[in-house]
């Protein structure tokens, strides 16, 4: 394994403002061992966010084929898939893919959720906090970016106070089903 910490994500406070207990969250790469977690907690969130590209039909990544993908993630130097845990359940996760051509090989991609039930707790912030010393620690990637729906105002405000600037935007790039046409919003950090 590349990487472990145990972390208490702060602030810990929840949603509405109401007081919720400190959750023991521990940060870590994902094992091959993790795949079936894996799998249903990405199904869980594709099903319940609101600002993600694919719908839960779309997402066909069985267990068999997450343990490959995570074991590619651990042998690629520079890839990663982190996830948070809490009482051994996923709660959270930051995957990075990197193109290998030498031109752009030093920046890096990455998407991250946190489970419903865990939102507005620090936890996004905590993974986010752990990605970039991971970056840190691999000297060839010095630019980290994203993409993120323009009405995604939560994940806009935690990129933002993390530092990350507003690039470009993909002017009308996102149908929702429901007729609404948002944004897409590049972001970029130089850690
Ligand atoms: C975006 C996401 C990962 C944030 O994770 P999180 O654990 O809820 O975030 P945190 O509790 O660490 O919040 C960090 C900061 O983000 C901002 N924030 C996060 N969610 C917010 C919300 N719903 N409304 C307003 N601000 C919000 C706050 O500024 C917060 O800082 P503060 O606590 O000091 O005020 C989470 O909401 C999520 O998984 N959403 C669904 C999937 C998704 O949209 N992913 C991003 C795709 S680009």
């Amino acid at each position: 394994m590349k990487s472990a910490r145990n972390l208490t994500p702060e602030p810990v406070r929840g949603k509405q403002g109401m007081t919720v207990p400190k959750l023991k969250v521990e940060i870590r790469e994902a094992k091959p061992s993790d795949a079936r977690k894996l799998t249903a907690y990405i199904a869980d969130v594709f099903a319940t966010a609101d600002h993600l590209i694919t719908r839960p039909e779309e997402y066909t990544r069985g267990s068999f084929k997450q343990r490959l993908w995570i074991s590619k993630k651990l042998t690629n130097p520079v890839e990663t898939c982190l996830v948070a845990l809490s009482d051994g359940n996923i709660i959270g996760m930051i995957d990075s893919w990197t193109d290998r051509r030498k031109r752009v090989a030093h920046a890096t991609c990455f998407a991250m959720s946190v489970s419903e039930s865990h939102r507005q707790q620090g936890i996004g912030r905590a993974l986010l906090k752990e990605f970039i010393s991971w970056i840190k620690a691999h000297p060839s990637l010095s630019r980290l970016e994203l993409h993120v729906h323009s009405d995604n105002y939560g994940a806009i405000k935690l990129y933002t106070s993390m530092g990350f600037e507003l690039e470009g935007v993909r002017k009308s790039a996102v149908r929702y089903e429901d007729g609404r046409v948002v944004d897409d919003h590049i972001m970029a950090l130089w850690p």
